[in-house]
């Protein structure tokens, strides 16, 4: 147990909001032609085969807005924030500090100080792992985590291992994917410091049951980190419904830029946690003999930040809000439900997760042909998809498996892409077949 965790989220009543698509109502729909008119990038042949973007999990694509609040921050008031006292700096503080009100309205976080501005996920959980995990755990404790998470939510803590003499738990992953609330629950003991979890597994689409895993979590007094950089784009997120203590998320796959990420954190957490980084910009003075800093969130945003990028971001939650996030996952869904039939109707193609909760991610594998073979004939189709591991090889290795080839679907994948996708993968079968 850790003493500067004490949960906040004392109304397990509160419904998650980590449910897949599925369970959306079908009568939401989305306008994607409307949608698709705002990604400048999907209008393109390649090949002379119309793009079908299918790599959304990887990196998602950026729509007008987001491209013209960034080109209007260079071309109009860019500067340094925070720190001038001409116009041009006090303009561009205004557009960065509201770019963190937008995101944490986004998330319904309870205060806007506790967005912080990093440089993706990775340096999210890097952070926490540094400074609460150094300040907080001790050698012996256990840092609690799934099988299928992403590198990012295991190399941090097994560089905290190697400082600090704390274990990291694996809790298990089922043969279709999913993680069962109980296979980590009974995994959390007296030593358990810490809980890091994925929201969506990125490399099989299985959704994870935070909100049960965090109140068990809780009511142990252990903090819970999510990693929810699958699930933002997707559904709505609420991290206080969620019962997350700390929340991670990029930019990137959310429609806006790279470069820009966010940790979320309880407030009464963040204010007990020592400086991640030092530098400029997170202290209050600085001498000699001694520095004192600031607190969250510039406490945590050494350095000149990523000023046009955070901006970017903002521009995404705010259009990305304007959608009807319940339309957008059900939209998602039927696009999943539809991949899947198309693609199981292929002779020797295998899909990997089949998790009843599932985000809109397709994992397979194919007779004969190599991951990088499928990723590569389907390009000159036209079709965009991830083969590799995924940055999961543990959990490639859960199943036997050194690669798979991924489409992930996003807000603008349509269901014709879905057959370029088939129509090309049914060439892959012929070839190697
Ligand atoms: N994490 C990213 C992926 O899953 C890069 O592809």
């Amino acid at each position: 147990m850790t003493d500067a965790a004490v949960p906040r989220h004392a109304d397990s009543n509160v419904a998650a909001t980590d449910a897949s698509g599925h369970q959306r109502s079908a009568r939401n729909t989305l306008d994607v032609e409307r949608v698709r008119a705002d990604f400048p990038i999907l209008h393109q042949e390649l090949y002379g085969k119309p793009l079908a973007y299918l790599d959304n999990a990887a990196s998602s694509q950026k729509p007008r807005p987001v491209i013209a609040a960034m080109t209007e921050a260079m071309e109009t008031y860019y500067a340094n924030v925070h720190r001038g006292v001409h116009r041009l700096s006090q303009v561009s503080t205004d557009h960065y500090e509201g770019a963190r009100e937008k995101v944490a309205r986004f998330i319904n976080a309870p205060r806007t100080d506790e967005v912080i501005f990093t440089r993706g996920a990775t340096e999210a959980i890097n952070l926490v792992a540094s400074s609460y995990g150094r300040a907080f755990l001790k050698p012996g404790q256990e840092v609690l985590i799934t099988a299928l998470e992403h590198h990012s939510n295991i190399v941090p803590w097994q560089l905290l291992r190697d400082q600090l003499g704390i274990t990291l738990r694996v809790a298990p992953v089922e043969e279709d994917g999913s993680v069962r609330p109980e296979a980590v629950i009974q995994l959390i003991n007296e030593n358990t410091g810490m809980v890091a979890i994925s929201q969506v597994s990125n490399a099989l689409g299985s959704v994870l049951p935070v909100r049960q895993i965090a109140d068990a979590a809780h009511a142990s007094g252990i903090p819970v980190l999510v990693d929810g950089c699958q699930a933002i784009p997707h559904q709505k997120v609420d991290v206080q419904a969620l019962g997350a203590d700390f929340y991670a998320f990029s930019g990137h796959k959310m429609y806006g830029p790279t470069g820009i990420g966010v940790l979320w954190g309880r407030h009464d957490l963040l204010t007990q946690m020592p400086p991640y980084q030092g530098g400029g910009e997170m202290i209050t003075s600085v001498s000699f003999e001694e520095s004192t800093f600031k607190g969250p969130p510039h406490g945590f945003e050494a350095g000149t930040p990523a000023i046009v990028e955070a901006i970017g971001l903002g521009a995404a939650a705010d259009w990305l809000e304007a959608h009807d996030l319940e339309a957008v996952a059900a939209h998602e869904h039927r696009l999943l439900e539809y991949a899947t039939e198309r693609l199981s109707a292929i002779e020797g193609l295998r899909i990997w997760g089949r998790a009843e909760n599932k985000a809109a991610i397709v994992s397979f594998t194919m007779d004969q042909a190599h991951a990088h073979d499928v990723g590569t004939i389907v390009d000159r189709a036209g079709v965009a998809i991830r083969a590799g591991h995924h940055c999961a090889q543990p959990l490639m290795e859960r199943y036997g498996l050194s690669s798979t080839v991924r489409a992930s679907f996003g807000i603008y994948n349509t269901e014709q892409e879905v057959d370029q996708l088939a129509d090309a993968l049914q060439v892959v079968k012929e070839l190697f077949g």
